[in-house]
């Protein structure tokens, strides 16, 4: 697949994944405004790096995925509870049950909200009087809309790994039924989180970089530039399109830079056209390299390079600077 483009075919696919991405990003920004009702005291003139509310207790909250070994559980639940706000008390940590449990009971769960799986933990939650509030999902991407939507029925809040769908329509649904029952939906992208962004956001809102017309990013490194994942299961999946989806490296990487380049501008995709390749042709007919060209409702252009498949002397950290650096030197401005 190595010398194709995809400019056809699959690509209506792609745009569709990264509407998704994209609407997820309108949608359900924001991982701590879980609902009016929840009664935040927030002081006045304090931003989130300088954290002085407090909920009336902390949510009790469950994991879905996460367990022992996984990416990015332990990330969930390093932040969640970082300020009291998020208390774990019920997890369906992994698909094994007895790993799940042990897992469970190691990190201090009572090993009977160690449930077997997510079914059995929201019928079991619902019927405790101090039963969940919250639940975040991360399981691989191909679980996420139906968890959700099963969540959002059982009357909880939802942290979601990206993506939260598939298909613009998934995503549409799963967004009005979290309306109806006024309920928070929120996808993670912990990049987000570094306070240059919110600095660089800052300054094009206050119009100290003048028009925003052209937006390049990179997410690219070679971690992944041998077949590393014959011998991974964590990372087997990723390559495997029924539960990865119709993307690798834009979807799980391109994402981030796409996500960081509209929350630092405010600018909207419009369109794209998206030449994508598979360096480990095992990969097939998911990509590990990608190179993508936008257009924003504004009129500004720019382009996005995604890969894992090459060493590159680059990083996620530079990949972010890349962003940024343009925007702090004047280089995106008019
Ligand atoms: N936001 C980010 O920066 C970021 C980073 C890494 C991963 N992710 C996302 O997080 C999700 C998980 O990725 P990962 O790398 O941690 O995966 P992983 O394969 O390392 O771990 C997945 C975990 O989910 C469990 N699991 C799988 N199916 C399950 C099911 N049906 N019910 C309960 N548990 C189940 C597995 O046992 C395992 O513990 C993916 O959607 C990925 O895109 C996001």
């Amino acid at each position: 697949m190595t010398d194709k483009f995809d400019v056809k075919g699959d690509l209506e696919n792609i745009f569709q994944f990264h509407l998704v991405l994209i609407i997820c990003s309108i949608f359900f920004r924001g991982v701590l405004h879980l609902s009016n009702e929840l009664a935040f005291t927030r002081h006045q003139g304090v931003n989130m790096f300088n954290v002085e509310f407090r909920l009336a207790a902390p949510l009790r909250w469950a994991m879905i995925g996460g367990g022992r070994g996984s990416q990015i559980g332990n990330i969930h639940r390093n932040a969640a509870q970082r300020y009291g706000l998020f208390n774990l008390v019920a997890g369906a940590f992994d698909v094994d049950a007895e790993r799940c449990r042990d897992f469970g009971v190691a990190i201090g769960l009572d090993a009977d909200r160690c449930y077997a799986n997510y079914h059995e933990m929201f019928e079991c939650e619902a019927q405790r009087e101090d039963g969940i509030q919250a639940v975040s999902i991360a399981t691989p991407n191909c679980f996420h809309y139906e968890m959700t939507k099963a969540a959002l029925e059982h009357g909880l809040h939802v942290v979601c790994e990206k993506p939260i769908t598939f298909t613009v329509a998934e995503a549409e649904e799963l967004k009005a039924l979290a309306e109806e029952k006024n309920l928070a939906i929120c996808v993670t992208y912990g990049y987000t989180g570094h306070q240059i962004l919110h600095q660089a956001r800052e300054m094009v809102q206050r119009g100290e970089i003048g028009q925003v017309r052209v937006i390049n990013t990179m997410y690219a490194h070679g971690w992944h530039n041998e077949e590393i994942e014959a011998t991974s299961p964590g990372l087997k999946w990723r390559v495997t399109p029924a539960v990865a989806g119709p993307s690798y490296v834009l979807g799980d990487t391109g994402t981030h830079a796409q996500y960081l380049a509209e929350f630092v501008t405010g600018e909207k995709l419009k369109r794209l056209c998206c030449m994508r390749q598979s360096f480990i042709e095992s990969r097939a007919p998911l990509e590990d390299n990608a190179h993508v060209m936008m257009e924003y409702e504004s009129g500004a252009v720019g382009t996005m390079w995604s890969l894992l498949s090459t060493v590159v002397p680059c990083t996620p950290i530079k990949s972010v600077w890349s962003v940024l650096k343009p925007l702090l030197s004047g280089g995106m401005s008019s």
